[in-house]
């Protein structure tokens, strides 16, 4: 049984507003997409991984890839876009029960053992499921106009991290039939649950950011060093 692992890195990062796509500004020194590979490569050297870049990138360099085994393909226009095409570009060596993991690139401090026990899980699980972490803020609904219309429940509430993983056929179906109905898939899990299934949320660290703002990189390069230390 393979372990496939697709990455997508095609997002522009429009909420950091810099020049550069997000996955390919520095952190400690090395673009955010080359710490985000190293950190899943040193969890599964063996893994098969699949690179869902921007036809038109033009900072990706393949140095950055510590994979002996890896392609790229091209990214979509919504995150949900470029994994279905990573998945298309696996059919015919990928089999219906080979588990994927998908990770965002913008997640360089996921740690390798949190990857570990993810896999752990899945490997006994069918429904497949994601890195999470409970919901430490009270949550508010706004009106539409900056007033709060409502309180929400905290308890039962968690944050949606990555990697999410299921079996390469469940995956394939369930993101063919989401964008088939419309639905508006920002993660993985989100098209598994519309298939009636129950992802499980393992419990990982909150330092798990994903980068979307630009204070997140002064962050993040703050996560790398107490890890490392
Ligand atoms: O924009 P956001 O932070 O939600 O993007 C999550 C992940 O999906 C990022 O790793 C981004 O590069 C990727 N993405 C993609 N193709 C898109 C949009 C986002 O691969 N069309």
């Amino acid at each position: 049984e393979r372990l496939w692992l697709i990455v997508p890195a095609a997002g522009r990062g429009r909420r950091m507003g810099a020049e550069l796509p997000k996955q390919y500004l520095a952190l400690a020194g090395r673009p955010v997409l080359a710490h985000t590979l190293s950190r899943l490569h040193q969890a599964f050297p063996e893994a098969c991984l699949c690179l869902c870049l921007d036809p038109g990138d033009a900072h990706f360099d393949a140095g950055w890839v510590p994979f002996d085994q890896w392609r790229r393909s091209p990214g979509g226009v919504e995150r949900a876009d470029s994994v279905r095409q990573a998945l298309a570009a696996l059919a015919g060596e990928a089999r219906d029960d080979d588990l994927v993991l998908v990770h965002d690139v913008a997640r360089p401090c996921v740690t390798v053992a949190d990857l570990h026990q993810l896999l752990a899980v899945l490997r006994e699980d069918s429904a497949g499921g994601l890195l999470a972490s409970p919901v430490a803020d009270t949550m508010k609904r706004d009106d539409g106009y900056e007033r709060v219309s409502q309180t929400e429940p905290r308890r039962g509430l968690w944050h949606a991290q990555t990697p999410q993983g299921f079996r390469y056929g469940l995956l394939c179906r369930a993101l063919h039939e989401a964008v088939a109905s419309g639905l508006e898939v920002t993660d993985e899990a989100s098209a598994v649950e519309a298939l009636g299934l129950k992802p499980r949320l393992v419990p990982g660290r909150r330092d798990n950011i994903k980068i979307t703002h630009p204070e997140d990189l002064a962050l993040a390069e703050h996560i790398l060093a107490a890890q490392q230390g």
